[in-house]
């Protein structure tokens, strides 16, 4: 089910909505409304096995080093894992959730552009009788609406070689820190690209915030 591809590092891109910005069909990049999903791939840990995974969670890391072109951001990450995910941001829960068919989109205000932005997901595989699916699928965007600035990057497309999805079962213990040393991680699976593998496609990711 999983032909396993090369792993390669997330998409990054700045954009400025006032400047022309040619893309694969050459529009114009407009300030963008809320990440989706469409040019994300689906990634898990290297426990490679053909038919599924086994049950049980592992740990996930992103740290990002933005370049100082807003002095602040609001992230939004939209995001699904099969089964359950917990998404911190420098150590701080952002949200968790566990039905993959309804992705959420999860908003960070005002985050400062200094200093790296570390992302962790603890994400957990149900149990099943056999090996089963596992995956996360996100799209993140950082943006400033007075400067009509913004990044979008994604799991699984290219471009900057040192910002990789790192993941690592079992999960050590505060993984989530942001001081965390992650470097003898291994990085993070692909597996399929939107639309693919057992998911298919999904539902518009929707807004959402935890109850705490
Ligand atoms: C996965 O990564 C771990 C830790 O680096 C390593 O020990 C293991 O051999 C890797 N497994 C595969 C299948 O590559
Ligand atoms: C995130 O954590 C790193 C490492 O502690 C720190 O350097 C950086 O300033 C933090 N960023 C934010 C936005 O809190
Ligand atoms: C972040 O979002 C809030 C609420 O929509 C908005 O008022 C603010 O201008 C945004 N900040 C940036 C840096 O875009």
């Amino acid at each position: 089910m999983f032909a396993l591809r090369r792993v390669i590092p997330i998409v990054t891109a700045l954009f400025a909505a006032a400047m022309t910005v040619s893309t694969s069909n050459d529009a114009t990049v407009a300030f963008p409304g809320p990440p989706d999903l469409t040019l994300a791939s689906w990634m898990w840990n290297n426990n490679t096995l053909n038919t599924g995974f086994p049950a049980g969670s592992s740990a996930f890391r992103l740290t990002f080093h933005p370049s100082i072109e807003f002095p602040v951001a609001n992230i939004s990450v939209a995001i699904s894992t099969d089964n359950a995910y917990s998404l911190y941001f420098n150590g701080t829960l952002i949200g968790n959730a566990l039905d993959w068919t309804k992705p959420n989109v999860w908003t960070i205000n005002n985050v400062p552009s200094t200093g790296p932005w570390v992302f962790a997901i603890l994400a957990t595989n149900y149990f099943d009788a056999s090996l089963n699916p596992a995956g996360i699928i996100a799209s993140f965007r950082a943006s400033n609406a007075a400067l009509q600035a913004f990044y979008i990057w994604y799991t699984g497309q290219i471009a900057i070689p040192s910002v990789v999805w790192k993941a690592m079962f079992p999960v050590p213990d505060g993984f989530a820190n942001p001081t965390f040393d992650d470097s003898a991680w291994p990085p993070a699976v692909l597996e399929a690209p939107y639309g693919g593998g057992p998911w298919g496609n999904l539902a518009t990711p929707v807004p959402a915030s935890l109850c705490i």
